[in-house]
């Protein structure tokens, strides 16, 4: 049954690349582009690509899932296909291995795949069937889009009840991670392009971009930003998470001095789109927000304002002068492996909180609701939204490395320039 379905795969993935040829943009092996969106009451990140319905961006889920239809009318996949082990390679925090599915009750011959769909959000975790649904956006040249592509991905359902805590309107969440069942890998195969993503949030109202599969991400004024990438690290594993890890082996820098965090060098450090802030832990965020204070206090017209939850370190925003890379603060230098420097300007490291206040937005990490590690050590840092936003980021699954801008704000450029006209 399931082989039928894939000739038939086959055959449609032929006719696209047959029509390649003779007509311009239908997307035969070209990179995705969608422009990503920022919800502004959750400070969650999405992207347009079920039937034109946004999905959350999330770098650390391992699979897409979406709500469904009910069960009579989805396919299911076999347990022992493999996309349902694929499925299975990764389960959510405290999710047990349930086997891969259950009988079929139209078919006591046939196992019929379930899988575990998460929201990063509230933490809940539900049991879904593994389906298919068709996903779109439009091909890409790395100037503008060329033209709608719609293929077929592997998702599983889930209750409406898992929406619970995303931006309203969202139908799911597309997993990012490094898996086989993520969308960049599933637009790589369904694609023929590499598994590769840019990725630049906007820190606005305004679009950002992601583009998949790699080659050039280009904007409106004709500048490319894929080349402005200042640096490229390793991306490592922690754990048993899918997610996206580099390593600060040099530790962190504050104005150029090194901070007394040194002692479990080197730091681990995630990158997440759930969480709105950089969550530090203990040992790191304490010499880290000294560190800041100080520095803060040696350049002068130091502030101080009372605490903002979640933030500790607030100051009178109108006693800092505003520059094109935000607030001129102390820069906070992450030195990654490779000799490379992520260097942490202004607009990633200071909430506006209210008209006369801004706060250094790094917080501290509850080490006891990070179940997300499976009760294990959790890395050192989690960058969150506000520190990857108008910075382009290359996650490249197979050069397994991460290239950053830093911020583009300063270089006349941000993640809002990408010219979304159809091309001609
Ligand atoms: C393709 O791009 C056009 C122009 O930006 C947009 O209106 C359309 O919704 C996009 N289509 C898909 C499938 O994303
Ligand atoms: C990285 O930052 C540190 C501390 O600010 C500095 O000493 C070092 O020269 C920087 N390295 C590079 C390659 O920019
Ligand atoms: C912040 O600084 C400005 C300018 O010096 C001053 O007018 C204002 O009262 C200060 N606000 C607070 C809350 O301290
Ligand atoms: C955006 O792309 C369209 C289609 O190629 C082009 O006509 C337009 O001039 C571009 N806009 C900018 C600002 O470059």
């Amino acid at each position: 049954m399931w082989q039928t379905e894939d000739l038939i795969l086959v055959a449609v993935s032929l006719s696209v690349s047959v029509l390649a040829c003779t007509v311009a943009g239908d997307g035969g092996g070209r990179p995705l582009v969608t422009a990503v969106t920022r919800d502004a009451a959750t400070s969650l990140y999405t992207i347009p690509v079920k039937s034109g319905s946004p999905l959350v961006v999330d770098l650390s889920g391992p699979i897409v899932w979406s709500t469904c239809d009910d069960a009579a009318s989805h396919d299911t996949l076999e347990c022992n296909s493999i996309d349902c082990m694929r499925a299975h390679r990764f389960h959510p925090p405290n999710c047990q291995h349930t086997g891969y599915g259950m009988p079929d009750p139209g078919n006591p011959y046939r196992c019929k795949c379930t899988t575990h769909p998460h929201n990063p959000v509230s933490g809940d975790t539900a049991s879904g069937d593994m389906t298919r649904v068709v996903l779109s956006a439009n091909a890409t040249d790395g100037r503008n889009p060329l033209g709608p592509v719609s293929f077929t991905a592997v998702t599983s359902c889930a209750p409406d009840s898992l929406l619970a805590g995303l931006p309203a309107g969202a139908v799911g969440v597309a997993g990012l991670a490094r898996s086989g069942l993520s969308f960049p890998a599933q637009v790589a195969r369904t694609q023929g392009v590499a598994n590769s993503f840019a990725l630049c949030l906007p820190s606005g109202p305004g679009n950002g971009v992601a583009i998949f599969g790699g080659g050039l991400l280009i904007a409106a004024n004709g500048r490319p930003l894929t080349e402005m990438l200042v640096g490229e690290t390793p991306l490592r594993k922690h754990k048993e998470s899918p997610g996206y890890y580099i390593s600060a082996s040099k530790g962190i820098a504050v104005d150029g001095a090194q901070v007394p965090v040194g002692q479990y060098a080197p730091l681990t450090i995630g990158l997440s789109t759930t969480i709105p802030y950089a969550e530090l832990r203990r040992d790191v965020y304490r010499p880290l927000i000294n560190a800041f204070d100080q520095a803060m206090e040696r350049q002068g017209g130091r502030v101080p304002s009372p605490a903002a939850a979640p933030f500790e370190l607030c100051y009178n925003s109108s006693r800092l002068s505003p520059t094109r890379f935000g607030y001129f603060v102390p820069t906070v230098d992450l030195m990654l492996e490779g000799g490379r420097n992520w260097t942490v300007f202004g607009i990633n490291s200071m909430a506006q909180v209210n008209r006369a206040t801004a706060c250094f937005a790094f917080v501290e990490m509850k080490t006891g609701d990070k179940s997300e590690y499976g009760g294990l050590a959790p890395p050192a840092v989690v960058l969150g939204g506000f520190q990857m936003q108008q910075n382009l980021l290359v996650f490249d699954e197979e050069k397994q490395t991460l290239g950053f801008t830093s911020q583009l704000t300063g270089r006349g450029l941000s993640c809002g320039q990408f010219n979304f006209t159809m091309s001609a």
